[in-house]
């Protein structure tokens, strides 16, 4: 698989929104990655419906939204009408995640499940084969610009072995502290998706950046 870049919309410039999104338009990058924080799931609150709106209005790439909220199960369809192609959920959120994820999949999303950092993968081996994606958090969730954990990599091939043994195919993504020094390992173990706010917003061109992610295959 192709590994795929999608930049975090929390590092973009709220107050330059709609040039932030033409950049990634314009760019190598694969994904809008869209951090929706409740502050009650995470100690932050990020933005909600009528922001992701507008960046929808405008984003021409895969939205894939990364709910970091309680309950998510009360906003599934909001968020399919609110156009997501991908809806990422906390396992640590889910009292029922497979009704969860059927859910998901019935609104014509594709559906992701996100694993804290102290969150085993082995929690996923029942639901492995219902999954089109797991997010791998490399930093506690709540907030950008965090290192990342050196652990994520044992967590990568732990998943990606889960994969093979299940014969099933499912993306591996990564969100938190991605950079150019830890892009190539994390693919080489198995990661396919890189999430990338800071790194990309916070650099002078974040096109280039991008463009560095999306070929930094060694
Ligand atoms: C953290 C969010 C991440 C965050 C990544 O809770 O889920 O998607 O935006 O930001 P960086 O790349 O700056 O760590
Ligand atoms: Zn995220």
């Amino acid at each position: 698989m192709n590994n795929l870049i999608a930049p975090s919309v929390l590092a973009a410039d709220f107050a330059n929104l709609q040039r932030d999104i033409e950049i990634v338009n314009n760019s190598e990058a694969d994904w809008f990655h869209i951090d929706i924080m409740d502050g009650v799931f995470v100690p932050n609150i990020s933005f909600g419906m009528p922001v992701l709106q507008a960046i929808a209005k405008h984003a021409k790439k895969t939205i894939d939204v990364h709910l970091m909220i309680v309950d998510p199960d009360r906003y599934i369809q909001t968020f399919a009408d609110l156009g997501a192609d991908i809806l990422t959920v906390h396992y640590e959120a889910c009292t029922h995640l497979h009704r969860t994820v059927q859910a998901i999949k019935a609104a014509g999303m594709k559906a992701g499940v996100a694993l804290n950092p102290h969150t085993p993968i082995a929690v996923l081996e029942d639901i492995i084969t219902d999954l089109d994606l797991v997010c791998i958090m490399s930093v506690n969730p709540g907030f950008g610009g965090q290192s990342f954990i050196e652990n994520t990599y044992k967590k990568v091939s732990q998943l990606k072995n889960l994969i093979e043994f299940s014969k099933t195919t499912c993306h591996i993504e990564i969100d938190g502290g991605v950079t150019n020094k830890n892009a190539n390992p994390l693919i080489e173990v198995g990661a396919n998706v890189l999430v990338a706010g800071s790194f990309v917003f916070k650099s002078e061109d974040p096109t280039a950046t991008i463009a560095e992610l999306k070929n930094i295959v060694t």
